[in-house]
């Protein structure tokens, strides 16, 4: 309806009044939008996140480059083959981390999270230096560790270098400390009967055998006898599961992350400075106690972490008794 001349005019009245609060909404949307750039609300920033020195903004740049988010979700992105990675850091901690990354084929034993603790800036991190305050504290590695410590992963092992790491646990560290709002969201599993729940009994009877003899326990020709002290070769067994050398080495010729150990013993080993050596007792002891002082060609500098304070002297004698003891299949 139009206005009639000479009488109050409704329509132009409503009009202003749409114009003005149109104008209102306006200027409030402009005012929040400015708002929303100035304050962070006391969400984190990655620039504010360090880890041992390194860099939450380097660490995302890492983690886009190996495409972990092919296979990982991280807050609300990426596929659905490998678990969420969002909180993970605050529930496995960083001496997990840092044992897991460089040989994420198998998971760390208590033994490789406990060497990784032994580095001042990973202790410093974590807040504890002890592994069992660490297990105590981080609740995920604790579960981990104990469900499926030493058995393989379906993760490839991806050659990250220490510095990847670093840069990666830092960035691991920033998505956990964010404001996520509850993602992602807890899977509700009460009252759900997975046979896998029931693994652990299983994978240690599983893992038993690799023990040698260890199997034949129930024969009445033991049951009879004293059990004998283990051999060398049996405790260096034991050895290299209970310190995670397993997650990088293969009893076999097959490489993992590290050389397989089958057939080296005696074998000329051919060096990334081009010098051939012979693997006897003196350099495999030398490998495991100062793993850089001589590098296997085709791997890098760094990749094997030192052993020397972690394990004494007879138990590095086992574990090259062991080694000793491995043929080429
Ligand atoms: C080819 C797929 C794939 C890629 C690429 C991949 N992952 Fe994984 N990752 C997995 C799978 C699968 C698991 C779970 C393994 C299992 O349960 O056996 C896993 C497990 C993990 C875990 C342990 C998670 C937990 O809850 O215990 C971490 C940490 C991890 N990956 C980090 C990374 C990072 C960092 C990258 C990139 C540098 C990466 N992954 C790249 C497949 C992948
Ligand atoms: C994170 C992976 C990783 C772990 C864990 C690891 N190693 Fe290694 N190891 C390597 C790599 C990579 C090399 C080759 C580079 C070098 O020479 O340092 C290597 C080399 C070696 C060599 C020399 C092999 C050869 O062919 O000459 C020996 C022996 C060895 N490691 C023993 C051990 C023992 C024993 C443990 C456990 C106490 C262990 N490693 C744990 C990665 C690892």
């Amino acid at each position: 309806m139009s206005c009639v001349e000479g009488k109050p005019c409704e329509e132009a009245r409503k009009r202003r009044h749409a114009l003005a609060i149109l104008g209102l909404m306006g200027l409030i949307f402009l005012v929040l939008s400015a708002w929303s750039f100035l304050d962070t609300r006391g969400q984190t920033l990655p620039g504010d996140v360090h880890y041992a020195g390194f860099d939450a903004v380097q660490g995302k740049r890492v983690f886009q480059s190996y495409n972990c988010m092919g296979c990982h979700t991280i807050v609300g992105n990426g596929a659905y083959f490998g678990p969420d990675l969002s909180k993970l850091y605050g529930k496995v901690g960083p001496a997990w981390l840092e044992a897991f990354l460089p040989s994420a084929g198998a998971w760390p034993t208590s033994g490789a999270v406990k060497l990784q603790l032994q580095r001042k800036e990973v202790a410093g991190d974590a807040e504890v230096d002890s592994i069992d305050a660490y297990l105590a504290k981080y609740a995920g590695a604790n579960e981990r560790v104990e469900r499926r410590g030493g058995h393989p992963t379906l993760m490839p092992n991806l050659p990250l270098t220490r510095t990847e790491i670093g840069q990666l646990i830092a960035f691991l560290k920033y998505t956990s400390a964010m404001n996520t709002e509850g993602w992602p969201p807890k899977p509700k599993v009460d009252g759900l009967a997975f046979s896998r729940v029931a693994m652990p009994a299983a994978a240690h009877a599983a893992a038993a055998p690799m023990v040698p003899g260890a199997h034949a326990a129930p024969t009445a020709q033991l049951a009879t006898s004293p059990a004998p002290a283990a051999s060398p070769v049996e405790e260096g067994s034991k050895l290299v599961r209970d310190f995670g050398c397993t997650a990088c080495h293969s009893p076999d010729r097959k490489q993992l992350v590290g050389p397989g150990w089958g057939g080296l013993y005696d074998a000329d080993v051919h060096l990334s400075d081009g010098r051939t050596v012979k693997a006897d007792d003196a350099y495999l002891t030398e490998s495991i106690v100062d793993p850089d002082a001589k590098i296997v060609a085709g791997f890098s500098k760094g990749a094997m972490p030192s052993f020397s304070g972690a394990l004494d002297a007879g138990q590095v004698a086992a574990i090259v008794a062991y080694i000793r003891s491995l043929q080429g299949n």
